[in-house]
């Protein structure tokens, strides 16, 4: 399906492979402007630039002071589009017109610094005034001014923080305006939207629900969907989406991997069916899934099971209905974003994720994936204008792999019935002391060792229950949430008192990185 062929207040954004390169594109359609992202070999290939208003070129790992480094087509800087680098953008806009670069652990700055104005510029309006704190990452700097630019601001450690050429409009920045640690970075990138580029805002995310719908109906015509439900938001709002559209020849397909929170499959389907009316088939696969998943401890292979049975399972059950033409998955902007780093070596592989990506090659079916072009918050926007219920539509993130992935060692019914009880309690008086919605994740998982406790007069020896809860903004990165003293004690108890089967509980205070929020 072709979107947006008619968006041109639009800002593009050239990825040299910064881990924050997608919350450039968050904060420019925030502000209402419609952004997209795209590596620098995508924009050497790039003919038209017409529709774009502004280009922003991202930080990334790579350095101007070696003898090759990513660079951007020159013809760029003649469309008279005006240009914001940011780190590694700064710098590339440096050398290429004639500025000096040092990699200088000197003048690396990491975490917080201070900036200071130089000159006024519209960049800066209402954002630097005197002395601002941003937030850094940077190992090599700007030494010596680019021909034709001026010095905007400066910090202790870097002289050239801030600089223009406001005849081109052409500026770079030191810092990262996009991460919430540089104070008010937004207000930056209004400046440079409204009063440099001059873009119109345009981009609303609700408006965006009947150009959707109508993009639906003119592709699906008379035929049939087919979607898998999970009960998440993502996949809960493409079939609201396409209900709306095509109305019955939408087929749900809901699989019970018997690894979903307590309660969680009769909820969704009771609320998906009645209160929307949505077609919804149910698969009963759990006693399938456990038996595959006997005596399996490692994460992987765990993940590849539970992926390829659900295909399995899927697969078997769309045979049932005849002219399905169409399988609708919820994709999103950041899984289709081409994430290399810009030392053309493709990000390590942490985990392999379960979804249904390996479908429509095997089973011949046209993809349809309306919200491949927004974000996990602009879902729930979308979401909400389609009226779905705020239970599923501001539920935190569920794995594909579910509870087999948060059950460490092996995955056994027994095991299976003690998690889904004490995830049930942490996550009930999350919702009761008014913490779920804080909080961007939070599960319970069983490890795999047992130690000994004493309940009454007697000896215990059972399992250990941890607790995770993370803010984050798009899961890349994550904090461990701090619980007030007499939460961790409440829900401590809690767990114990009413869950057979657990004697100790332990909370995970790790960061992403170094951990990953999943533990397997
Ligand atoms: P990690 O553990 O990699 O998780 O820090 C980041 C986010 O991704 C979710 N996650 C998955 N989601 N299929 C999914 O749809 C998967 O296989 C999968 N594994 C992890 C995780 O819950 C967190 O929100």
């Amino acid at each position: 399906m072709q979107f947006h062929k008619d968006k041109k207040d639009k800002v593009l954004i050239i990825d040299f492979g910064s881990q924050v390169t997608k919350l450039i594109a968050r904060r420019v359609r925030e502000l209402g402007v419609y952004s997209e992202i795209i590596t620098p070999e995508k924009a050497d290939r790039l003919k038209n630039y017409n529709n774009f208003k502004g280009l922003i070129l991202s930080g990334g790992p790579s350095t101007v002071t070696k003898k090759k480094f990513q660079s951007v087509p020159k013809k760029i800087f003649e469309k008279k589009i005006p240009i914001l680098g940011i780190c590694y953008g700064l710098q590339l806009i440096s050398k290429i017109f004639g500025g000096k670069i040092k990699p200088s652990k000197s003048r690396r700055e990491f975490g917080r610094a201070f900036l200071f104005k130089k000159k006024s510029s519209p960049l800066i309006k209402n954002f630097l005034n005197t002395k601002k704190s941003v937030w850094m990452s940077h190992e090599d700097a700007v030494v010596k001014l680019p021909k034709n630019f001026k010095a905007i601001a400066f910090t202790k450690d870097s002289k050239l923080t801030i600089i223009e050429n406001s005849k081109k409009k052409i500026y770079g920045v030191q810092f990262h305006p996009e991460v919430t640690h540089t104070d008010n970075g937004k207000q930056l990138f209004r400046n440079f939207l409204f009063l440099i580029c001059k873009i119109k805002k345009k981009w609303n995310v609700k408006s965006q629900k009947e150009r959707l719908i109508k993009e639906i109906k003119h592709s699906v015509k008379k035929d049939r969907v087919i979607c898998a439900l999970s009960g998440g938001v993502d996949s809960s709002v493409v079939a609201l989406l396409i209900n709306k559209a095509i109305k019955k020849r939408l087929i749900c397909v809901m699989v019970n991997t018997g690894l979903m929170r307590k309660n969680e499959f009769k909820y969704t389907y009771k609320v998906l069916k009645k209160k929307y009316g949505l077609n919804i088939k149910l698969v009963n696969a759990s006693s399938l899934f456990l038996k595959n998943l006997k005596n399996v401890s490692n994460p992987e292979k765990k993940r590849k099971i539970i992926g390829n049975l659900f295909i399995k399972v899927f697969e078997k059950e769309s045979k049932k209905y005849e002219d399905i033409k169409f399988l609708a998955q919820g994709t999103l902007y950041p899984d289709i974003i081409e994430s290399k780093s810009s030392t053309g070596s493709k990000s390590s592989k942490i985990k392999s994720h379960h979804n249904v990506g390996g479908l429509p090659k095997k089973m011949n079916l046209k993809l349809i994936e309306p919200l491949k072009e927004f974000f996990k918050d602009e879902v729930r926007i979308l979401g909400k204008s389609l009226g779905l219920v705020k239970n599923i539509n501001f539920k935190h993130p569920f794995p594909g792999p579910g509870l087999g992935i948060r059950i460490i060692g092996n995955v056994t019914p027994e095991r299976v019935k003690i998690l889904q009880e004490a995830d049930n309690i942490y996550i009930n008086e999350l919702i009761n002391k008014g913490l779920y919605n804080k909080i961007w994740q939070a599960y319970a998982a069983l490890l795999p060792i047992k130690t000994v406790g004493v309940m009454g007069d007697s000896r215990t020896y059972e399992n250990i229950c941890l607790l995770r809860a993370v803010t984050s903004e798009d899961g890349m990165t994550a904090d461990y949430y701090s619980f007030p003293k007499e939460f961790i004690d409440e829900i401590s108890n809690k767990i114990i008192n009413n869950v057979k089967g657990i004697n100790r509980v332990v909370y995970d205070i790790t960061s992403k990185p170094p951990s990953t929020i999943e533990l397997e």
